[in-house]
């Protein structure tokens, strides 16, 4: 299959309709979208990853007001969650309509929603005219894309096309938040932090590391570069190389003897920065990627997060 670069919503809302998967921009990464309505399309998507058939999709749509046509019912808290954060980098649980194909919930009775805030994404969303089930468009396992040319890297020649939209200005994917269990809970960390959801649920809980998994996904391995990944509290816990590269909030001593260096801003640029700077570290044949940690607090806790999980193999 040849992938086709597109430019227009419309364009790409017709592959869809034809049961066929594209990948598009949103603000936190690249989805890859089918008809969540249509279990053929759907099948597509694991297919294109490699994704195992027990990790459940999430559900985008382009209105709030569109949640019904997935979820069975919309409990007061999530609703206000909608109202305060959606569209944005939130993801909600809820309780699945029974017409929701069980592929795309992996056979739960619970399903993901959510409502990006990207114009592209909102665009399609809305030419589409039907939910779209979307995972991160990366191959299984491997760093979410914050580009398109990342998605072009993982994905050419198993998915129809790509809508183009820059680059992904979160960089890091959604807060997933569990509505269907009491007090609410926290799956996955993301750009709304605790302490914003705290605002509108403020009994909500971190989902504990140990106990029953119920984010499916967060059991698989997941954001890892072909590099290998080592966290240091300080740049220059860093052994500098050429086939080395460091991100991090400060300089190394030497930054010119590292192949690739990321000094970021702040939080934000870091999390911003992250995946694309793996996918060009694996681009260039880097081996090892050492990176900053930071404070696991606000965004830092989604930061976190991913560099945990991308250090451990
Ligand atoms: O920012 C994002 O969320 C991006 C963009 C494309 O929207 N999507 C994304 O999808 O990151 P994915 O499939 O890579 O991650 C979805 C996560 C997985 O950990 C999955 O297990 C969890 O959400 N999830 C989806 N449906 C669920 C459900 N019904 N119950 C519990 N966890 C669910
Ligand atoms: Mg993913």
């Amino acid at each position: 299959m040849s992938t086709r670069l597109l430019t227009d919503p419309t364009d790409a809302a017709t592959h869809i309709k034809a049961g066929q998967v594209v990948a598009f921009p949103t603000e936190t990464v690249y989805g890859l979208g089918a008809d969540a309505f249509n279990p053929t399309a759907v099948q597509r998507i694991f297919d294109a990853k490699g994704r195992p058939s027990d990790n459940p999709l999430i559900v985008h749509m382009a209105h709030a007001a569109n949640v019904p046509q997935v979820a069975a019912t919309v409990p007061p808290l999530a609703e206000r969650l909608l109202k305060r954060f959606a569209p944005g980098p939130l993801t909600l649980i809820l309780p699945r309509r029974p017409d929701v194909p069980l592929i795309v919930t992996a056979g739960l009775d619970t399903v993901g929603v959510r409502i990006p805030a990207h114009p592209v994404a909102h665009a399609f969303l809305t030419a589409c005219e039907t939910p779209v089930a979307a995972p991160s468009a990366n191959p299984s396992g491997r760093p979410s894309p914050t580009s398109w040319e990342a998605v072009a890297a993982g994905l050419d020649g198993r998915i129809a096309a790509i809508l183009k939209g820059g680059r992904a200005a979160v960089g890091l994917e959604s807060t997933v938040v569990d509505c269907t269990a009491t007090p609410p809970r926290i799956l996955r960390a993301g750009a709304v932090t605790p302490a914003d959801l705290q605002t509108v649920a403020p009994d909500i809980a971190l989902a504990p590391a140990a106990g029953p998994v119920r984010s499916p996904g967060q059991k698989h391995r997941h954001y890892t570069p072909s590099a290998a990944v080592h966290l240091v509290e300080r740049p220059d816990d860093a052994s500098p190389d050429a086939a080395h590269a460091f991100i991090g909030l400060e300089a190394p001593a030497q930054p010119s003897a590292f192949g690739r260096v990321a000094v970021c801003a702040d939080v934000a640029a870091y999390a911003h920065t992250l995946f694309d700077f793996f996918f060009q570290c694996d681009r260039d044949g880097v081996e090892r990627i050492y990176c900053q940690r930071v404070a696991p607090e606000g965004l830092g806790l989604a930061l976190m997060d991913r560099l945990e999980r991308a250090a451990a193999r």
